[in-house]
């Protein structure tokens, strides 16, 4: 049966790097690969036709796709809108939550070409290969009660951090696993010497290792973490996280690839169904100007070929055809400096795309 694949440009630079993404995917159908792409709206721009971020009929598109191919959402023309139900965000929330995308991949791999390009010293960096395992489902993202009412003559914010056994468990296995399939060895973040949820964030860990006895399992605080991964980022191989430690150290870890630009993601649930993206977001200082960097997105399609579609020879391909570019000097803005050659995005996309057919 064909499987289908549902494209989700999105806000902000979201359609400018789906587009080149796009282009890499037709280019693998022109090699054989058998899905049926639709595209669809989510967001604010679904807000803006529909009144709603995940409009009924994208939500439904999406759970008859294998795999969604997603840009990103939001932008400050949404971030007045009253109800909290309607932001862009949610639309994205809403897909991760309905199809259950609770296991999120986030590669940080240092293409070696642009070690000049990190905002660290090349030989911090060099050779950097680190998964960030992030739940995404659950924690304080999704946790009841939560809301803003009024208390004692003034208003009050609150969210709730809340993790049950099976939730970590599951996550816990995505971890060790990967970890397995890696280096062996595995990070647990937590703050577990403040937060109870952590504490048995931990333990569930724990728990799992002895099931894992060739995976090396260590533990560490958030904040030590943060700094850790500045410090000496290559002291990781895989790092598990809850939701909200997940979202914020991904974006340090993508920094040392040299630009957030560059960070792709699989956001998985149990049946290999997934949702792709880049871990930027909608970037609306630099949207509609044709500079932002595809590459985190066209490196999402190669994440979508190996995690959904069981297609890691193609999957090969469009990273070498990354590393092909990096090679020969091209660069969007947010990677270059004195020597390369600057690149927009759509330049970017024509080179991957013609690195992708001379491989
Ligand atoms: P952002 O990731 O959009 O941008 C942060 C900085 O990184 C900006 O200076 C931007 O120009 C730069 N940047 C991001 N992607 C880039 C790319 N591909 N090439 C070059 N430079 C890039 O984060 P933000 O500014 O905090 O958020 C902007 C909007 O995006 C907000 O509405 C936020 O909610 C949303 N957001 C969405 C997602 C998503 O859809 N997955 C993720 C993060 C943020
Ligand atoms: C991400 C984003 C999202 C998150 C927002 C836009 C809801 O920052 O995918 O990293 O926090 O998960
Ligand atoms: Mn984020």
């Amino acid at each position: 049966m064909t499987r289908k694949i549902l494209v989700l440009p999105g806000d902000g630079i979201g359609p400018e790097i789906t587009a080149q993404a796009s282009r890499v995917l037709a280019a693998c159908q022109a090699r054989g690969l058998d899905v049926e792409v639709e595209e669809a709206l989510v967001g604010g721009t679904a807000y803006d036709a529909h009144g709603e971020p995940l409009p009924a009929e994208t939500l439904a598109k999406a759970e008859g796709a294998r795999a969604i191919l997603l840009g990103a959402v939001g932008g400050p023309q949404w971030d007045t809108i009253e109800d909290l139900s309607k932001r862009p965000e949610k639309g994205l929330l809403g897909l991760r939550k309905n199809l259950g995308l609770f296991g999120n991949l986030r590669p940080a791999i240092l293409y070696p070409q642009l070690a000049e390009a990190s905002s660290l010293k090349p030989d911090v960096v060099s050779g950097l290969d680190i998964m960030i395992v992030r739940e995404l489902t659950g924690g304080i993202y999704f946790g009841q009660p939560r809301g803003i009412e009024e208390r004692d003559g003034e208003r009050v914010g609150y969210n709730t951090y809340v993790y049950s056994e099976s939730e970590i468990e599951r996550i816990g296995r995505v971890a060790f696993e990967m970890a397995q399939k890696r280096g062996k060895k595995l990070c647990s973040v937590d703050k577990a010497n403040v937060l109870e949820v952590t504490i048995l964030w931990r333990e569930v860990m724990e728990r799992l290792a002895p099931e894992y006895p060739d995976v090396e399992l260590s533990h560490m605080y958030v904040d030590n973490a943060a700094m850790q991964l500045v410090r000496a980022p290559k002291q990781f191989d895989v790092i598990v996280t809850g939701n909200m430690f997940g979202d914020i150290l991904s974006d340090a870890a993508a920094m040392l690839t040299g630009s957030i630009g560059m960070l792709p993601s699989a956001s998985l649930n149990q049946s290999g169904q997934g949702m792709y993206e880049p871990c930027h977001g909608s970037a609306p200082d630099i949207a509609g100007q044709n500079i932002a960097n595809p590459l985190a997105t066209i490196l999402s399609v190669a994440m979508m070929l190996r995690y959904s579609l069981d297609e890691p020879a193609l999957a090969e391909r469009i990273e070498a055809a990354v590393g092909k570019v990096l090679d020969d000097g091209l660069r969007t803005a947010d990677i270059a400096y004195p020597g390369t050659r600057q690149v927009s995005t759509s330049e970017m996309g024509d080179a991957v795309l013609a690195a992708f057919e001379a491989l």
